[in-house]
């Protein structure tokens, strides 16, 4: 979590820097802060708040130069305030530094150093470094960096600025770094979307790497000393597609997206002569006795189906688990195993952590990943990457829906290589996967669109929320419920539906909207069934129901998708879901694109 931005070259820094850290607002909003050098050191200008507070104070205060770094704060130790805010300065005020992380020794280092006469500014962690690097500088900077960093323990992206150096020094271990390679500047963010603008020529740092970039270009060593070699790549991500388009907020933008993502994400894969998947994977479809599925959050949810998809075409055991759990406990694994990683960001530490877990034991990695190059696609042996496009909205949409298309996509490749899936029932799942850009735009269209706001609306006062759906619909219900809170801070519970007479339903009453998800046709009956119980206790009944089925039982609310394969149809129910939970949010008046609390990228534990 935190933003960070770093320019060297001709122009404005501070403009730079600004453009920068609005598109990274969605790593922390808490504070933003940039430091740009100028004759006399360092002009540091820091607000707590949201960024436009920091844009007034340069309106009062302007800071110029064409050098300079930018942080945008998501706090972890010390309250979001002025002084709390990066960048932090060193007493001599010849060194700026940001940091993105946790230095988890940093009371002890503290302590030291205010016994050896450092005086501290702020209640944060990342202060510290200023100090160490303060201390080691004997004029040269990559040195002082490395040798302040040998005394931390942690996880950092950590930017350093010196005013006598015109140039910038970076190190990365755990928390995202990339530099951004242009002609005669150089530019550094935690990611890729704050460079589109100016650049798609990216280098991606690795952990315990150490860099400097100036305006001729940029070095990359190891922590101990070693020069490196890293080449930048090209991204394929425009800057527009980092941009609202028009769109009041990412998230809607997002969930517009999700044709064209899912385009994406299926293109080139479907091999329309022989009916098959064709995935560039390594790994030995034969060589597998059971899949464990490792993610957080929405991704999570994405594995959930997942179970559903691979069990049933691939005939493969697997187990999904959130990974922060994952990697604490000593999972059962052999070579035999495939651990598959589900992440949007590529950067979510407990999952990362989780792959790692895995590999000691043995394991074949897996990872679905949206962000290209990002840390846990170097952690692994086979990456499919679900090409979803950038995801800026702190809630996860177009990755949610691509992710499952990926992991249908898998199911569907590792039946057919191993011999479990017959060619027909693999065409016609595979027919569904092509029609489902065309169907999800059709639950796109204004009057379903409309449907879904009118019944967020008219709930939008409820206290709590009860999400239900049954089989492969079950983790619908998760993510409804998920989705709902982060952005409307409505509180939500999801369970399968036929788990509420074992203890939910006691919550029910005629205050409760129940967001019951009733497409899955072959469980309509069973659904149908958990629906009167529910209507029984005057429980507000939305259902979601399939064109074309009848409920037969008088409800508070319809809303309606096509209808599809039960296999793909997470994929259609998840638009509703996400269109509640964001008309909610506006009917509370909430940023759906910055809930409180949240981060987009959860690189802390
Ligand atoms: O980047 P990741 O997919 O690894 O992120 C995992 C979760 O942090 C993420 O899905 C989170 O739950 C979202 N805010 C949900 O909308």
């Amino acid at each position: 979590m935190c933003g960070i931005v770093g320019y060297v070259g001709q122009r404005d820094a501070t403009e730079v820097l600004l453009g920068g850290l609005a598109r990274l607002e969605y790593r922390g909003y808490d504070s933003a802060g940039i430091a740009v050098q100028s004759e006399r050191g360092f002009a540091v200008r820091k607000r707590s708040g949201p960024l436009p507070r920091l844009v007034s104070a340069l309106a009062e205060d302007p800071a110029r130069g064409t050098l300079g770094i930018g942080h945008t704060r998501w706090a972890t130790h010390g309250a979001p305030s002025d002084t709390n805010a990066h960048p932090h300065s060193s007493e001599d005020g010849q060194v700026a530094i940001i940091h993105n992380g946790i230095i988890e020794n940093y009371l002890g280092l503290r302590s030291e150093l205010e016994s050896a006469g450092h005086r501290f500014a702020s209640e944060t962690d990342s202060e510290v470094l200023v100090h160490l690097i303060e201390d080691a500088y004997r004029g040269d900077l990559v040195q002082a960096v490395r040798g302040a960093l040998g005394r931390v323990r942690g996880a950092y992206a950590l930017v350093v600025a010196h005013a006598a150096h015109r140039s910038i020094v970076a190190a990365r271990t755990v928390s995202p770094l990339v530099l951004g390679v242009g002609a005669g500047e150089m530019f550094l963010a935690s990611d890729v979307p704050a460079l589109l603008p100016y650049t798609r020529q990216i280098v991606f740092l690795h952990d315990g790497d150490i860099a400097e970039i100036g305006e001729s270009g940029y070095a990359v060593w190891a922590l101990a000393g070693a020069p490196l070699q890293r080449s930048a790549v090209t991204v394929d991500w425009t800057s527009e597609a980092a941009e609202r388009g028009g769109y009041p907020t990412f998230m809607l933008k997002e969930i517009y997206e999700q044709p064209a993502a899912l385009l994406n994400t299926l293109g080139g894969r479907l091999h329309d002569e022989s009916g098959e998947v064709v995935l560039e994977l390594s790994t030995d479809p034969g060589r597998i006795d059971r899949i464990q599925i490792v993610a957080c959050g929405t991704a999570y949810h994405a594995g959930l189906v997942g179970k559903y998809q691979i069990e049933q075409l691939a005939r493969i055991p697997v187990e999904v688990e959130v990974a922060s759990e994952y990697r604490y406990r000593e999972p059962v694994v052999d070579p035999r195993t495939l651990v598959i990683a589900i992440s949007q960001s590529g950067e979510t530490i407990d999952t990362l952590e989780a792959l790692r877990q895995a590999r000691r034991g043995g394991a074949q990695l897996l990872a679905i990943v949206n962000a290209k190059g990002s840390s846990i696609t170097r952690e692994v042996g086979d990456v499919l990457y679900i090409h979803a496009g950038p995801e800026i909205g702190v809630a996860s949409t177009k990755a949610y829906t691509a992710q499952l298309a990926a992991v249908l996509l898998l199911a569907l490749w590792l039946g057919r290589s191993r011999g479990v899936l017959d060619a027909a029932r693999g065409a016609e799942v595979l027919a569904e996967l092509r029609r489902l850009p065309l169907l999800i735009e059709q639950v796109l269209q204004p009057e379903r669109v409309q449907a879904v706001r009118e019944v967020a609306t008219r709930f939008a006062s409820s206290r709590n929320y009860l999400f239900l759906g049954r089989g492969i619909n079950a983790p619908s219900a998760l993510e409804g419920a998920l989705k709902l809170k982060e952005i409307s801070y409505i509180h939500a519970e999801a369970y399968p539906a036929g788990e509420i007479k074992h203890g939910p339903i006691a919550l029910v009453d005629s205050e409760l909207p129940v967001f019951v998800v009733a497409t899955a046709a072959r469980l309509l009956d069973k659904t149908r069934s958990n629906i009167q119980e529910v209507a029984a206790r005057r429980g507000q009944v939305i259902a979601l129901l399939s064109d074309g089925d009848t409920l037969g039982v008088p409800v508070a609310a319809e809303l309606r998708v096509p209808k599809t394969a039960e296999l793909v149809s997470p994929l259609v129910n998840a638009i509703p879901l996400q269109l509640l939970a964001y008309y909610s949010a506006e009917a509370l008046g909430r940023d759906a694109d910055k809930p409180r609390n949240l981060a987009k990228s959860v690189t802390v534990e």
